[in-house]
């Protein structure tokens, strides 16, 4: 099987793109497949800094490690990358602009397409909201990690 190398990318990445990380690396590793996770801001405000103590909260109570340092997204991801899921359409466009290749624009896409209902247009930025929030990014990225993987595993079967 080919391995899949995704990249989860929001603005501070240290909420809700750690959280897709987290997420995804729980869904690969109960899965056994041979994939990588990591994850990346836009901004790098926060760089080198741990995630959001409220997330790495909300997290292991719902059995996820948050351990990811944030970085910024650099020009380098998008050769690295297989798949480069932007948390809201915000940072989807951000990256279209700096994408150093049209030819590497294929490999960005909305995290929330892959969600069961279309009901989501990104996932919301809980940072400056109250603590329902960061349980809200976790039932959405369960959703549409989930929905991502049955698409590319469907692929897999017939590449
Ligand atoms: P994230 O959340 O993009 O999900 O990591 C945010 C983190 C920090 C800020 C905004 C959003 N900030 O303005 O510092």
């Amino acid at each position: 099987m080919k391995s899949q190398k995704l990249l989860f990318v929001c603005l501070g990445n240290i909420c809700r793109s750690p959280t897709a990380e987290a997420v995804a690396a729980h869904l690969i590793r109960q899965k056994d497949l041979p994939w990588v996770a990591d994850s990346a801001g836009t901004s790098g405000a926060h760089d080198g800094e741990s995630s959001d103590p409220r997330s790495i909260l909300h997290a292991r109570r719902r059995g996820y490690d948050l351990t990811s340092v944030s970085r910024q997204i650099r020009e380098s991801d998008f050769y690295d990358f297989d798949w480069i899921l932007a948390m809201d359409s915000s940072n989807l466009d951000f990256m279209k602009r700096i994408c150093p290749d049209p030819a590497l624009l294929s490999k960005l896409s909305l995290i929330t397409e892959y969600c069961s209902e279309r009901k989501h247009k990104g996932v919301p930025d809980p940072y400056y909201g109250g603590s329902d929030g960061f349980d809200e990014v976790i039932d959405i990225l369960e959703d549409a990690i989930e929905g991502l993987f049955e698409r590319l595993l469907d692929r897999s079967d017939k590449i």
